[in-house]
């Protein structure tokens, strides 16, 4: 089979922003306590975060992390995450039936931020409270004047305020398993009324509205047209959220799940649009696509987890190499609508249906899943701009769509004078791949990387997965000539 893309760097996207290759930690199993946190770790720093973790994270490169959740926000009270350790209290978490010592809150996050070189993105509680909470906890952490909140915070280590640029107004708000789950109007009304004492603290806050917990949802489209009305003018960015399953066994049909995302996603930027021309706004909003994964795989172990433990063993998926041409299909997908789609979490990071997984005791301490590798090297190269992929090649029918056998997208980094290629080969067999490229030459070829080779049920306990050299091309100023292994994830990176 053949594949060629065209490109060239008049035809662009957009500039990808940084923040598309962010990430969420939740705090649910065991994410923070055993992952972020574990004082008594032979890797734990004067802080208690474990440093091994610090150290994988920082080579994954997420310029961005959710917190604290999730369903998980919608019950908590971050007071009970600040001040001395001892006198913190343990509560009953509703979310994932867990017991929570809040020993880890919100100033051992802001610490651990810094330590990893991210930016937070706080989730406020819109589900058991709200305006007042909102209001309070913005006032803590960036309010530059000094007020009872303010000295609060420095008396509890923080001399400066935290500076928090960007705010979640609740999580999954539209989901009926969501704690204190709202209609479309009280969330709209809510979001809105939120947003405005938030800017009056903080004018320059960006704020985030929820959209769809996921596209297959009874109310999407209906719920973000209330939303919106209600808060179109207050917020910068609409959240969606969706998880992909191969509970069916079909690898097709699951690779195929791309081309749903794409659905999502554009669908989602004609709701946006809809509320613009509504109410005549020079506004755009775009999107914060803030959970995104492969999730199944810990289904049925975890109905069998007891209530009311301390950092269960929950949605602890072992992710295959399926899985992980998926993350990179997807990840494809994201950076064709960097336009509109400015930022990303890959749900979640550590331990929870996440890329790096940590051992709570023994060597290794921790080991990556496959889905490492593809998000990884996106993180690392997806930066600069997208640029229109011009294709050609053959699809095969699915229940979502056509799916192309290869997805493909060239991003140009000014930069780093670099062009990078991303292409999955979704075909069992092997694909002739050539790109063209129109009134611009090529470099040399600086690096060639392939993910294949592995049976796509291959997990990765054992870490054996690694990315080997992409040998079969041939750079020409004119273009790249390469043979894709059957069933493979390539980065291609010119001069
Ligand atoms: O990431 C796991 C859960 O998935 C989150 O808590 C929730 O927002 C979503 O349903």
């Amino acid at each position: 089979m053949k594949s060629k893309l065209k490109i060239s760097k008049a035809l662009q996207i957009a500039p990808i922003d940084p923040r598309l290759w962010g990430s969420f930690v939740e705090q649910g199993g065991r994410a923070v306590y055993e992952g972020l946190y574990q004082p008594n770790h032979p890797t734990a720093d004067s802080d208690g975060f474990r440093t091994d973790v610090i150290k994988a994270v920082k080579q994954l490169g997420v310029p961005l992390v959710r917190f604290p959740g999730g369903n998980y926000v919608s019950g908590y009270n971050w007071e009970d995450g600040i001040g001395p350790k001892q006198a913190r209290p343990v509560r009953a978490e509703l979310a994932w039936k867990s017991l929570d010592n809040n020993q880890f809150g919100l100033h051992e996050f802001m610490k651990w931020c810094v330590k990893v070189g991210t930016q937070p993105y706080l989730a406020i509680n819109l589900g058991t409270r709200g305006i007042d909470e909102a209001r309070r906890l913005v006032e803590y952490c960036n309010f530059p004047y000094q007020t009872a909140l303010t000295d609060l915070r420095k008396q509890n280590g923080a001399d400066k305020p935290f500076n928090v640029k960007l705010w979640a107004l609740g999580n999954e708000v539209d989901g009926d398993w969501q704690i204190g789950h709202k209609t479309a109007y009280e969330y709209g009304r809510l979001a809105h009324e939120t947003a405005k004492v938030i800017h009056t603290l903080d004018p320059d806050a960006e704020l985030v509205a929820c959209g769809s917990s996921m596209y297959s949802k009874d109310t999407f489209g209906k719920w973000e047209n209330t939303v919106l009305d209600a808060c179109y003018d207050d917020v910068d960015y609409l959240s969606i959220h969706q998880y992909f399953g191969n509970s069916d066994n079909d690898f097709a049909e699951f690779l195929g799940s791309s081309v749903k995302l794409e659905h999502f996603i554009t669908d989602e930027i004609a709701i946006c649009d809809s509320a613009k021309a509504r109410k005549r706004s020079n506004k755009t909003l775009n999107i914060a696509f803030d959970e995104w994964n492969v999730w199944y795989h810990s289904s049925e172990a975890d109905k069998k987890q007891k209530n009311w433990q301390y950092a269960p063993h929950l949605l602890e998926d072992h992710y295959n190499f399926e899985d992980a041409l998926l993350i990179g299909s997807l990840a494809i997908t994201l950076m064709k609508h960097a336009d509109r789609v400015k930022i990303g979490c890959l749900a979640q990071l550590v331990n929870v249906i996440a890329p790096i997984m940590t051992n709570t005791t023994g060597t290794p301490s921790l080991w990556y899943q496959s889905i490492y590798f593809p998000f990884m090297q996106v993180a690392h190269y997806g930066k600069g701009i997208a640029l229109t992929p011009e294709t050609e090649v053959a699809s095969y029918p699915s229940k979502n769509g056509d799916v192309s056998y290869t997805d493909s997208i060239a991003v140009y980094n000014p930069d780093a004078h670099e062009m990078v290629i991303f292409v999955v080969n979704k075909s069992k067999n092997p694909v002739d791949f050539s790109v063209e490229v129109k009134e611009f030459k090529l470099g040399k070829l600086k690096m060639a990387t392939q993910f294949a080779g592995y049976d796509i049920k291959q997990t990765n306990e054992n870490q054996s997965m690694k990315l080997t050299d992409l040998k079969t091309i041939n750079v020409t100023e004119a273009g790249i000539n390469a043979t894709l292994s059957g069933r493979s994830w390539n980065v291609i990176r010119i001069e």
